[in-house]
């Protein structure tokens, strides 16, 4: 097994695993896998192995092979329907979803239709495979919340098709009894939109007849079992099938494979999915209960010999269900109408034409009924839109069946399915050879059984059985089933034995003997044959028919006053089904079988214009066993279904053919030389594309206008290169779309980033020419305003002007002085030289005033009196500049140093100075200690308790100090006797003790720095001079010449 097989299996779940690892250990799930690929043993050996495994599914190449378990088994799971959904045909155990998978891709990436042929003989398990493939679609194609209603009703389009048209069989429980066509149609996603039934020939003949083990149609005992009280009562029915005559002849109405009240369920729901009303459902189940009371009619003889009805019940409830007047139904089957020449007579009818009359009504009606039922499907399926669909076609039709008395409706089912072979082997076989042969491949041809003769036998015009029965139904006189048969004889004598060209012996001894009926037969045959029976040989194996019926059942007649009665029904889907038009057509219709040949026809057609994909069902026993692998049946099914010349052929062609176009069209991508475009002829395109993928030279052949490709694996591993490929060019393609997105997106931001730099430079640079313009003017005007700076103010200079003050103000702000003795001045330009000034004095002053304003009392005081000091002895007095700096005191001596006694003496006056003094005589210039007291409004010198003089302020004359440093005072007095003339003082702290006494007396003016000597009242009128000059050491002597002279040291300057 291959690697990646296993790789998958290992992903399964256990079951399944297992289920793998044998059919690993038990056979090859490929035919064409098989050492001897002729040996019809081996293929029997492999088929066995793998069923006794529960392993159904074989291939033949691309044709699955399916053996009818019997039994239920876990490989139709959601989970193995997502394994097979988009994996390649053969990497996965062989399956019906893998065909259905397959048929489904190939569909969408080729966007063609397709359709499966299933095909085998009844009970082989047809239905059950379409029905899974179906399924299968359901789950896995994509679809969407309003594509669910069609989803379910395509899958519920079966359950009530199968209750109308299946029925139990001997062969097969729930056996097709018409066949069944359905397209399902998928929109361009792929998802399943829509839907189409055709429906072929449903066995009528089973609604009045049943073989002894066969049921009539499901929904008679669905309706018995399941449908509820109120229901039955209405349609007047019992619950119990022994109760109805159409019900019993095969003696088996309860079967326990068969849950008729479950499917009642199933379809009551269907109904209502598939948009029938509740009308419709009333009407359908009229319909329903009237066959099974027509069943019931019972006809006896009158006394003329002519039916009449024995109990009028059941005719009541016809009338009742079908809105028919009830005395006309009675009479429509009992007599019938004749036209004599314009007249029409009613002739009465005996009893067996009566109970004829009677069963042909049950069989038109449910017929037609059908028919209605599956128009219906077809509106509720139908896709609305007009968009193109593609289609796959689900081929389920009744499967080959020979029975012990096989009658024309076998024949029609055989036939059909001999056609379908016929189809099968002119699609594959013939068509595969033929086509080697046209596309010059070496080939050595396979003969195979080619089918073609006996559906030519059947079918041909003048000469095909068909024909002849036709022929027999329309011809005027007596025609019977009898002489159908011996019209079948004669021809059969012309063409009793053929012998098919190229066809083995060994494989089919006999040939074919066409058609065979006891006359013809040899003495072997013919104690198997009846007089009323012919014999076919069919693809599937010989056939004994019973003519006996064949024509009345071709004619398929209904007498013209029933007709006339159901054309009036109030029953809505009677009358839809028996149209009053039909009645004025006087041309006979088509027979049965002649429809269902041309239905046949077309339907070929349809299927020949679609993609085959084949399931080939094998039936492993007649008893319906699991497990049982009845070899000779199945060999003979092996050998009829044509299996082992198609795996020859299969064996010996090719997996995979395609046009050169469409192969190199497909897989271009795949050679560089070939991609993106192959500019030569098609051939030596794929010739260069297969070459650079390395095919083996074994592995392909090239023809005429198409490759061949010998094994699938090939053909997959090209595919998934595809595959891989596809998605590198798809990122590719994504890459470059969005490489191109990204750029354009780019180039579009690149050219608004331009723009916007564009703009905005633009901007910057009239913002910066205005800038510069404005610069360039305000410089103007300052070069404008600096030359006529000196101009007075006028246009050319006054911004100019303005600036030079705003500036130097701006800078004065930073540049003033913090404090009073802060000399320092901003220089001002020359035109704000006199507002500098004033600035400047503002500031000053201001400082000044700020500095006053922080003074306290005191200090305030002493700086007055420095004041009146400086102004006396500013620049006139020497030492005086050094004495600036020491604070004059408030007194220098305190009250309690003076005498009290003198205290006492000037009590009244506030003592404001007290300094020690040297007093000089005024005669002697004695020097001598005393106090000088300066009072409010005296200066006092004291002796100790003594006031030796008394200088009242208002009688002052005058205070004189020399320029020179000495302390000497003289105090001048007023020329009067109470005083005794100038006080001469010397004192150490000169400038305060004048400048206190000038301030006290208030006679700054009076005070006197002279230079050289001065004058002084000695007393009694006389003066005395004192001079003052410099010498080495201070004194104060008297002169020689009388003059107190005074020396004093050079003042340090
Ligand atoms: N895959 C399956 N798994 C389990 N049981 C199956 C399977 N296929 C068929 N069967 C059984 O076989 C029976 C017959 O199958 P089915 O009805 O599909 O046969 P058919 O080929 O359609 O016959 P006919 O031609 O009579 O309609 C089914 O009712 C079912 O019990
Ligand atoms: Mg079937």
């Amino acid at each position: 097994m291959p690697a990646e097989k296993e790789e998958v299996e290992d992903n399964t779940d256990e079951n399944m695993e297992g289920a793998l690892i044998a059919r690993d250990r038990v056979g090859v799930q490929d035919f064409v896998l098989l050492d001897s690929h002729t040996s019809e043993t081996a293929f029997l050996n492999n088929l066995r192995k793998r069923y006794q495994e529960n392993l159904i599914y074989t291939y033949i190449g691309t044709l699955l092979v399916s053996v009818n378990p019997y039994k239920e088994l876990d490989i139709y799971t959601v989970t193995q329907m997502q394994l097979y959904r988009g994996v390649n045909f053969f990497e996965l155990p062989p399956h019906l979803y893998a065909i259905a998978d397959n048929a489904y891709r190939v569909m969408c990436s080729e966007y063609n239709n397709h359709f499966i042929l299933i095909s085998g003989e009844s009970g082989a398990g047809k239905t059950e495979a379409s029905k899974k493939i179906l399924q299968y679609y359901a789950v896995t194609c994509p679809t969407t919340e309003q594509l669910q209603i069609v989803r379910d009703r395509l899958l519920l389009s079966n359950p009530v098709l199968e209750a109308f048209g299946n029925a139990k069989t001997l062969r097969n429980d729930n056996s097709s009894r018409f066949g069944k066509y359905m397209d399902i149609q998928f929109d361009f996603k792929g998802a399943p939109v829509g839907g189409h039934i055709l429906s072929y020939l449903i066995e009528k003949s089973r609604v009045v007849h049943q073989n002894h083990g066969e049921r009539n149609f499901h929904i008679f005992y669905q309706l018995l079992e399941g449908g509820d009280k109120d229901l039955l009562c209405w349609l007047g029915l019992e619950r119990n099938p022994q109760k109805y005559a159409y019900l019993i002849q095969g003696r088996c109405a309860k079967v326990f494979s068969i849950n008729d009240k479950n499917d009642w369920k199933i379809v009551r729901k269907a109904f209502s999915i598939i948009d029938f009303t509740e009308k419709d459902i009333e009407h359908l189940f009229g319909i329903v209960a009237s066959v099974l009371h027509l069943g019931n009619i019972q006809f006896e003889e009158d006394s003329n010999g002519h039916a009449i009805i024995r109990d009028g019940t059941q005719i009541k409830w016809i009338s009742k269900l079908l809105g028919v007047h009830l005395s006309i139904l009675q009479e429509s089957l009992t007599h019938r109408k004749i036209e004599a020449r314009s007249e029409e007579v009613l002739s009465p009818l005996n009893v067996d034409l009566a109970f004829y009359a009677r069963d042909a009504v049950a069989k038109a009606i449910y017929g037609r009924t059908f028919t209605w039922l599956v128009n219906k499907i077809n509106g509720s399926l139908a896709n609305k839109d007009s968009t193109r669909k593609t289609v796959i076609g689900l081929l389920d039709i009744y499967g080959f069946e020979v029975l012990d008395t096989n009658s024309f409706e076998q024949f029609c089912i055989n036939y059909c399915n001999e056609k379908l072979q016929q189809l099968l082997i002119e699609m594959t076989l013939k068509a595969e050879q033929e086509e080697y042969e046209l596309e010059g491949i070496e080939w050595e041809p396979i003969p195979y059984f080619n089918n073609k003769i006996i559906c030519d036998l059947v079918e041909q015009k003048h000469k095909g059985i068909i024909s002849i029965l036709d022929e027999e139904c329309l011809r005027p006189g007596e025609a019977t089933d009898l002489s159908f048969l011996e019209k079948l004889e004669e021809k059969g004598k012309i063409s009793q034995t053929i012998l098919l060209p190229g066809f083995t012996l060994k494989l089919r001894k006999l040939v074919i003997l066409l058609p065979c009926s006891r006359k013809l037969a040899d003495q072997k045959t013919r104690k198997s044959i009846d007089w009323v029976d012919f014999r076919l040989l069919h693809y599937a194996g010989e056939v004994t028919y019973c003519a006996v019926g064949f024509l009345e059942k071709n004619n398929d007649l209904l007498y013209r006053n029933l007709k006339e009665v159901l054309c009036n029904s109030k029953n809505g889907i009677i009358r839809e089904c028996f149209l009053l038009s039909e009645l004025d057509n006087r041309r006979r219709p088509e027979t049965v079988a002649t429809q269902f040949k041309n239905s046949l026809m077309s339907l070929i057609e349809i299927l020949m214009s679609k993609e085959p994909s084949y399931v080939r069902c094998i039936k492993p026993n007649e008893n319906k066993e699991p497990g049982k692998f009845d070899d000779y049946l199945i060999r003979h099914q092996v050998k009829y279904l044509g299996l082992m010349e198609h795996l020859r052929v299969r064996r010996a062609g090719f997996a995979y053919r395609r046009k050169y176009e469409l192969f190199l069209q497909r897989y271009k991508s795949l050679c560089p030389a070939t991609w993106p475009h192959w500019h030569g002829p098609a051939a030596e395109g794929v010739e260069r594309l297969i070459k650079h993928i390395g095919y083996k030279p074994e592995e392909y052949k090239l023809g005429r206008t198409k490759i061949f490709i010998r094994f699938p694996k090939t053909l997959f591993a090209t595919e998934d290169a595809f595959e891989f490929r596809k998605h590198l060019l798809v990122s590719r393609l994504q890459a470059k779309y969005k490489g191109c997105l990204g750029k354009r997106e780019y180039q579009k931001k690149r050219e608004a980033a331009i723009k916007l730099e564009a703009c905005w430079r633009g901007a910057l640079a009239r913002k910066e020419a205005k800038k510069r313009t404005w610069a360039v003017e305000i410089i103007r005007k300052f070069i404008n305003g600096f030359i006529n700076r000196k101009k007075p103010l006028c246009p050319e200079n006054i911004e100019f002007v303005k600036l030079v003050q705003y500036k130097y103000f701006m800078k004065l702000r930073d540049h003033v002085p913090k404090n009073v003795l802060d000399k320092s001045w901003l220089q001002p330009p020359s035109i704000l030289e006199e507002t500098s000034e004033m600035l400047h004095k503002i500031c000053i002053r201001n400082l000044v005033r700020k500095y006053c304003r922080g003074v306290p009392a005191e200090r305030k005081v002493q700086l007055q009196q420095k004041v009146v000091a400086s102004a006396v002895f500013r620049g006139k007095k020497e030492g005086y500049l050094q004495s600036i700096t020491q604070p004059f005191m408030d007194t220098r001596l305190k009250e309690n140093d003076i005498n009290p006694k003198v205290l006492q003496l000037i009590q009244g006056e506030k003592i404001k100075y007290v300094t020690p003094v040297i007093k000089y005589d005024r005669n002697g210039f004695k020097p001598r200690d005393r106090l000088l007291v300066l009072t409010q409004s005296s200066a006092y010198v004291v002796e100790m308790a003594k006031i030796k003089q008394k200088i009242d302020y208002a009688t002052l004359k005058g205070i004189s100090t020399s320029n020179l440093s000495d302390g000497i005072v003289v105090i001048h007095v007023p020329e009067d006797n109470k005083q005794k003339g100038d006080a001469i003082l010397q004192c150490e702290h000169v400038f305060e003790t004048v400048t206190k006494l000038c301030m006290l007396a208030n006679k700054q003016n009076l005070v006197k720095v002279v230079q050289g000597s001065l004058q002084f009242r000695i007393g009694s009128g006389k003066e005395g001079t004192m001079v003052f000059t410099v010498g080495q050491e201070p004194q104060v002597f008297k002169a020689k010449n009388g003059q107190l002279t005074v020396v004093s040291t050079q003042a340090k300057s």
